[in-house]
């Protein structure tokens, strides 16, 4: 019998994490997946505490977190140290880290190179990319290095521009058909999961239909496997027109807001700190020190 103790794999998974086979799981026990954008520790915290099963740290940070117009400017940088403080704050949700505009469209290697960055220096569990038939053989790449995959059709906010602005896909009958053999093609490629976003509830339905791997709906309708929303939009703190699929759980721009201003006005008003707030000193120390600054200031004159 081997004495030897048996290490984890340098990719096993860390101990309580939602192993990544339990969501094709979840999909045919048809047990709904809930996916929240995070892009640091405590939230990340909060949302495994709340019991979310995959937290994306999405390139929309570029515009809820760093105040961009888009999510072009995101940087392979700027998403590691996100990536980095999310995985710090996430036990047992996975962690999908965005591949942000730039980081995947030149060749499959310049992706999987960016994609071993997210995994390997930022913790991720899993990248995302946007992007439908084109690309997958970049699916196929990363697969086959063993880095996780997540797809994302239907409005790819990365090229906003060129599907015509920030609006609903999928809407004709090409269009949808489209959208479909995209699906189909990228879970062929590898896709662990695919997001659908700003796609007609018939057609998602269709499409989760068709797919052996969960769908991610966000503004995609009720029958995808699981749901995503972006943090900054359902908790109220982004001050952006928020498109129509969000629903907002919380005010907490409101909440915040108001308890700043009380902050505000109780430091004018002299009524912070109060006394609790306020370390003090024993006072044979406290009469050392006042004869010391008695004497520095007699030297002084
Ligand atoms: O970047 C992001 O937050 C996303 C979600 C909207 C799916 O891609």
């Amino acid at each position: 019998m081997s004495t030897r103790p048996v290490y984890p794999g340098a990719n096993a998974p860390a101990a309580g994490k939602l192993p990544i086979t339990e969501l094709a799981e979840m999909k045919s026990r048809g047990d709904k997946i809930v996916m929240v954008t995070a892009y640091d520790a405590p939230s990340a915290r909060l949302a495994d505490a709340a019991g979310v099963d995959l937290i994306l740290v999405g390139d929309s940070a570029a515009m809820v977190v760093l105040g961009h117009d888009s999510t072009v400017p995101a940087t392979l940088d700027e998403m590691l140290v996100l990536v980095r403080a999310a995985t710090r704050g996430a036990k047992r949700p996975l962690v999908v880290a965005d591949m942000p505009f730039g980081t995947f469209q030149v060749s499959d290697e310049k992706a999987v190179e960016n994609a071993i960055r997210l995994v390997k220096e930022g913790g991720a569990e899993a990248v995302k990319l946007e992007g439908g038939r084109a690309v997958a053989s970049r699916v196929r790449a990363l697969a086959a290095a063993g880095i996780p995959v997540m797809g994302h059709i239907g409005l790819t906010p990365q090229t906003a521009t060129a599907l015509g602005g920030f609006k609903a896909q999928g809407r004709t009958a090409a269009k949808a058909a489209e959208l479909y053999e995209d699906a189909l093609a990228l879970e062929a490629a590898g896709c662990f999961a695919i997001v659908l976003e700003a796609v007609p509830a018939e057609v998602a339905e269709r499409v989760t239909e068709a797919l052996r791997v969960p769908s991610i709906g966000i503004g995609a309708g009720s029958s995808c496997d699981g749901q995503v929303l972006v943090w900054h939009d359902m908790l109220g703190l982004y001050d952006g027109r928020a498109p129509r699929f969000v629903k907002r759980y919380a005010d907490l721009a409101g909440a915040i807001t108001s308890a700043l201003a009380s902050y505000a006005e109780e430091v004018r008003g002299g009524r912070f700190p109060e006394s609790q707030h306020t370390y003090s000193i024993p006072e044979d120390e406290l009469a050392l020190f006042e004869a010391e600054v008695g004497a520095v200031r007699r030297a002084a004159r």
